[in-house]
């Protein structure tokens, strides 16, 4: 494994199942590893799952946890990003950071001598979309098949805003082989380089991405279906020129009518109900949304795991 989980792209498909089976094994430890080590959370966006999950899973390794809140260091405006990651190299052992501009912690792992974990950046949120598909592998991977999972026959299908969390999402399903589409309106689909990150892998592992603005034809016989915010931290001001234009990618029990009887509702919280997901869905029997959330803890304790076995334990 690399130094840094910045985008998903940092692993490979093997290293993705390398960590859903850690995260198996250590989820119920104690352990120490971390003993006298020290995460630091740099956070530029509030949060509450992330924040909460990396520092209960690094207790859980045996280290400390030190958060650091958007107004504390003032990232880039008191002290220039490099200069943060040199200083903080000296006293702590591993960063998470949560940044507006992904290139922020882009340049805190180039210039951190640490692993620098994304912890959410405008492009990315590795994390989430790692405890997303170990959720799918819990409800539909049985015990026999769990490592040798074949996730060609998992069809996600994302509605709403081609962001972060939907360009991890399609990352991760091109490594794993796994089918992805995505409805959602004109001139809100994922960035190009993204769609050509995941489309280029995907024709070496036999995943397929595919885009639509048809929300039913996306829903078809899906086996997950997956809904975020339709306006992202740090797009509050189109919050209401957006809801419009999402309102037909709206997860509701209409939309689940198309998709597989027992098909997995996702979301990466938090939710606003009755905008991109009715809370009759978000609530109901399909719904493995706490399953995820629980999952942050689980995959984050395993990377954190993997990271501090690579630089020395
Ligand atoms: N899903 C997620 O990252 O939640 P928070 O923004 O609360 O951390
Ligand atoms: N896309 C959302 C995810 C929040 C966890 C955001 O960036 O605000």
């Amino acid at each position: 494994m690399k130094k840094d989980l910045v985008s998903i792209v940092d692993l490979n498909g093997e290293e993705i199942r390398e960590l859903f089976k850690i995260s198996a094994e250590i989820k119920d430890k104690q352990l120490d590893l971390a003993k006298g080590k020290t995460l630091v959370l740099v956070f530029e966006k509030p949060s509450l799952r992330t924040r909460v999950t990396f520092s209960v899973a690094f207790f859980q390794l045996g280290g400390n946890v030190i958060y650091l809140a958007p107004t504390d260091i003032g990232l880039g405006k008191r002290e220039s990003v490099p200069d943060v990651a040199r200083n903080l190299s000296r006293w702590v052992d591993a960063i998470a950071a949560r940044t507006f501009a992904h290139k922020t912690v882009v340049d805190l792992a180039s210039y951190a001598s640490i692993p620098v974990i994304n912890a959410l950046s405008d492009a990315e949120h590795p994390c989430q979309a790692l405890a997303d598909f170990l959720t799918i592998l819990d409800h539909l991977g049985s015990q026999s098949e769990r490592e040798a999972f074949d996730w060609g026959k998992i069809k996600l299908s994302y509605f709403g805003d081609g962001n972060n969390v939907c360009h991890s999402l399609m990352l991760t399903a091109a490594r794993l082989g796994a089918h992805m589409v995505i409805g959602g309106p004109q001139g809100y689909g994922p960035k190009e380089e993204f769609i050509k990150a995941a489309t280029d892998e995907a024709a070496k592992t036999g995943a397929s991405i595919t885009i639509t603005h048809d929300a039913h034809e996306a829903a078809a016989d899906a086996d997950v279906i997956y809904t975020d915010v339709w306006a992202s931290m740090g797009q509050e001001q189109e919050a209401a020129e957006r809801r419009s234009l999402f309102a037909p990618f709206q997860v509701n029990a209409e939309l689940l009518k198309y998709a597989k009887p027992n098909v997995l509702v996702e979301h990466c919280l938090p939710a606003h109900r009755g905008e991109e997901i009715t809370s009759d869905v978000l609530d109901g029997p399909n719904s493995v949304v706490l399953d995820e959330a629980e999952n942050r803890l689980h995959i984050q304790k395993a990377i954190l795991y993997r990271l501090l076995l690579l630089t020395g334990g």
